[in-house]
């Protein structure tokens, strides 16, 4: 099984959705490492219950840079647990150019739009600002851009009319469950 590692802030729902596609046997991986910048991450605990190791990454009180020694940090962290593939799932740092170099593509991300619609924080909201009709979510390759990287694939739902950011991000990550553990098998198999 490939290894992989995860890096996550949040509630880790995308976490979940790989772990319970290796259990289920749809996904031919091993999760060896999930790291969370958020000590609060419900992430984390997801992790340990799985019997996952879950570490805090310390980015010393900076709330949304993710500095270059620390980024060097971190990516001989995952190499040393015998990380091979990267999926960021709802991290909220810039993973840039000194971490890619040790991985390079083998860093993946999800995204809650459908790019290069709606990058950067909380797309969900973008769309429905935006009157848009129609989102979705992508898996892509990480470079050092915000989500600019080369997309693997996509899942579209539709935005009604009524709809609420809650709405919205829960029609849009119910793909977004289905969609990673399915791009990660594809990829893995290559
Ligand atoms: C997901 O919807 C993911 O697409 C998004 O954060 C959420 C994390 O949820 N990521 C981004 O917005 C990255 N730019 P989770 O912690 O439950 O997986």
């Amino acid at each position: 099984p490939t290894k992989i590692g995860v890096l996550g802030s949040g509630s880790g729902s995308n976490l979940q959705a790989i772990l319970d596609a290796i259990e289920a046997g749809t996904l031919n991986a091993e999760l060896v490492l999930v790291l969370s910048d958020n000590p609060e991450g419900y992430i984390l605990e997801r992790a340990r219950r799985a019997g996952v190791t879950a570490e805090v990454i310390d980015c010393g009180g900076f709330k949304t840079k993710f500095p270059d020694e620390k980024q060097v940090e971190v990516a001989h962290r995952l190499k040393d647990a015998g990380v091979e593939l990267i999926c960021l799932a709802g991290f909220m740092r810039l993973v840039k150019q000194p971490f890619l170099d040790v991985f390079p593509r083998r860093i993946l991300n999800i995204h809650p739009s459908l790019l290069p619609a709606y990058p950067g924080l909380m797309a969900w909201k973008q769309a429905v600002n935006d009157g848009a009709t129609e989102s979705g979510c992508t898996v892509h390759y990480v470079d050092a851009g915000m989500d600019t990287g080369p997309i693997i694939k996509q899942a579209r739902v539709p935005v009604y009319s009524n709809d609420t950011e809650e709405t919205l991000h829960k029609r849009i990550q119910e793909e977004e469950h289905r969609l990673y553990p399915e791009v990660i098998a594809e990829l893995i198999k290559c």
